[in-house]
């Protein structure tokens, strides 16, 4: 009898521990995060800097999102997570779903079989840096990293605007107002969306910190004053131990590093998150780059007055590339599908945009998977998703292959949806155009889900087209 009301307690405890459940009203609230100014800013039931979600690897995560926003629409996309079956709760607006208008409630479902770091963000008109954004952690019990640190720390990084995204957007896109086509500057860097953030740390303990880009634009670097980095996970991909000084960051990219705090509490330390000033068309005088954060070992003792610093914006940081994967999954091949993307600025429909192979993205007013579901034997048809996307129709099992040949200057974070990819070559800037034969894949290359196209360069990568059946082996080749 004992036993079984023990079993059935912890039955119902497996249920409730497997499927939490989130209620949040999208609302503005007003904040200050860089001391400079206060403004409205989109938070969750009235709570900023958002919350983050923790999770389990095989939990159920469910967020009842409702739009109390009032006066604009929003969605909710789970950023990283290969949506497996869950296409539909993906939340890419004009995508995957129409967008949530003031009062309506969009409830998403989702099952994740991923471990690492993530993060969450609205998927609707540029929504994301007035706020709606947060960090996604799902924690792995199995992870082959577990035993090397005492404690977690979550650390996000942003560029920030004292201007909201709808009249940023405005100006951006007007022609005659942006002359140059100039992406818009931040107005500060924010660490845990505040000017000035400190972890508590305890001499001797090592560190597990889950570093997240939630940055509009800005790329950053990261270093911390006398402690090295070892990396261990880059966009839910466990890599092999990586020790370094000094990492870099596009935006939406997440990276786990592993910290060992000094045997003492002799003195407290500094450590920085700098944006990278090569990205922005031009650099106002009044701009700090950069913001700082601080390992704070004693409370009593005081602060560092400086932060470290590093020589360089282009070189010198750990280049993401040569990192490899702790599973030593080999180069996917031979390629069943190449898709070349010539990414380009210019002007279209009389505004500044960005364009895929001469075509600007419009939104379509059906969502493309409503298409993809209501077409039938034409869902294979490029044409019925409309002429201002850039279709491409794979086969299921397909190993493709996909260059990026970027002619516009500046560089540019890719992100892929439901996979992650391998890296296979990045050219540096200015390099021009893909010619057509890799340079030299390398034989276990890293995966992640965003990777920085350098301005004028190219960037090649592979996935294999197998979701929503992630079971199937993925082709992998051996290279010599
Ligand atoms: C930033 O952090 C300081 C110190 O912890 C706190 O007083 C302040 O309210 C924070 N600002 C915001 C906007 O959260
Ligand atoms: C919606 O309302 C907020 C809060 O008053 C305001 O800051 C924001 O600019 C408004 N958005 C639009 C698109 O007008
Ligand atoms: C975040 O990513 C953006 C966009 O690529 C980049 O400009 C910025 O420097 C990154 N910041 C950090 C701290 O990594
Ligand atoms: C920001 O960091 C960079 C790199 O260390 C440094 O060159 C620059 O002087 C810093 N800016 C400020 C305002 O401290
Ligand atoms: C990309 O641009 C090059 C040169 O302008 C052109 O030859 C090629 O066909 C373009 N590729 C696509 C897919 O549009
Ligand atoms: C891009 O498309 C426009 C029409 O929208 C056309 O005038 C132009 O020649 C095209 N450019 C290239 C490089 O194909
Ligand atoms: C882009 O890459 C392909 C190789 O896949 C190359 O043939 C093409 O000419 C390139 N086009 C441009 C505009 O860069």
């Amino acid at each position: 009898m004992l036993l079984k009301s023990c079993s059935r307690a912890i039955f119902i405890y497996t249920i409730c521990a497997s499927a939490a459940v989130y209620n949040w009203d999208v609302t503005w609230v007003l904040r200050n995060p860089d001391g400079l100014l206060t403004r409205p800013v989109i938070g969750i039931n009235g709570q900023w800097p958002p919350p983050a979600i923790h999770a389990n690897v095989g939990e159920q995560i469910t967020v009842v999102l409702t739009n109390q926003l009032g006066n604009e629409t929003t969605g909710m996309h789970f950023h990283g997570f290969f949506q497996e079956g869950t296409n539909s709760m993906d939340g890419p607006t004009g995508i995957t779903q129409c967008p949530i208008g003031p009062g309506e409630t969009f409830t998403y479902i989702t099952t994740v079989n991923q471990y690492g770091t993530y993060w969450y963000h609205s998927h609707n008109r540029g929504q994301y840096p007035d706020g709606f954004r947060g960090p996604i952690i799902i924690h792995d019990p199995q992870s082959p990293h577990a035993n090397q640190y005492d404690e977690e720390l979550v650390l996000t990084l942003s560029d920030w605007y004292h201007q909201q995204i709808p009249d940023l957007l405005g100006n951006f896109l007007s022609p005659t107002l942006n002359t140059d086509g100039a992406e818009p500057i931040p107005d500060s860097a924010i660490i845990n969306d505040n000017a000035t953030t400190s972890f508590s740390v305890t001499p001797g303990k090592t560190y597990m910190v889950r570093i997240i880009n939630v940055s509009n634009f800005a790329a950053f670097l990261v270093k911390f004053d006398q402690h090295e980095m070892t990396i261990v996970e880059v966009d839910g991909t466990y890599t092999k131990a990586q020790p370094t000084d000094l990492i870099y960051m596009s935006s939406a990219q997440r990276m786990s590093v592993l910290i060992t705090a000094k045997p003492n509490a002799n003195q407290n330390f500094a450590f920085v998150g700098a944006m990278d000033p090569n990205m922005f068309d031009s650099d106002p005088s009044t701009l700090n780059l950069n913001a700082t954060g601080y390992l704070v070992y004693d409370d009593k003792k005081p602060l560092p007055s400086t932060e470290p610093t590093f020589a360089s914006y282009t070189d010198g940081f750990f280049d993401d590339f040569d990192l490899v994967p702790y599973d030593e999954t080999k180069l996917f091949g031979p390629v069943t599908k190449q898709i070349t993307l010539n990414v380009s600025s210019g002007t279209y429909f009389n505004q500044n945009r960005f364009a895929i192979n001469n075509i600007s993205y419009v939104e379509p007013k059906v969502p493309t998977l409503y298409t993809v579901m209501s077409v039938g034997e034409a869902a294979t048809n490029p044409a019925v998703y409309g002429e201002y996307s850039s279709p491409q129709i794979v086969n299921f099992n397909d190993v493709v292959e996909v260059v990026i040949n970027n002619s516009d200057d500046g560089g540019h974070p890719v992100h892929m949806h439901g996979h992650n990819f391998q890296m296979i070559e990045r050219s540096p800037t200015s390099a021009g155009v893909y010619g057509g034969t890799s340079t030299g894949a390398p034989a276990t290359p890293i995966r992640r889900d965003v990777i920085k196209v350098n301005g004028g360069g190219y960037l090649v990568y592979r996935f294999v087209a197998d979701n929503p059946d992630k079971s199937t082996l993925s082709p992998q080749i051996d290279i010599n």
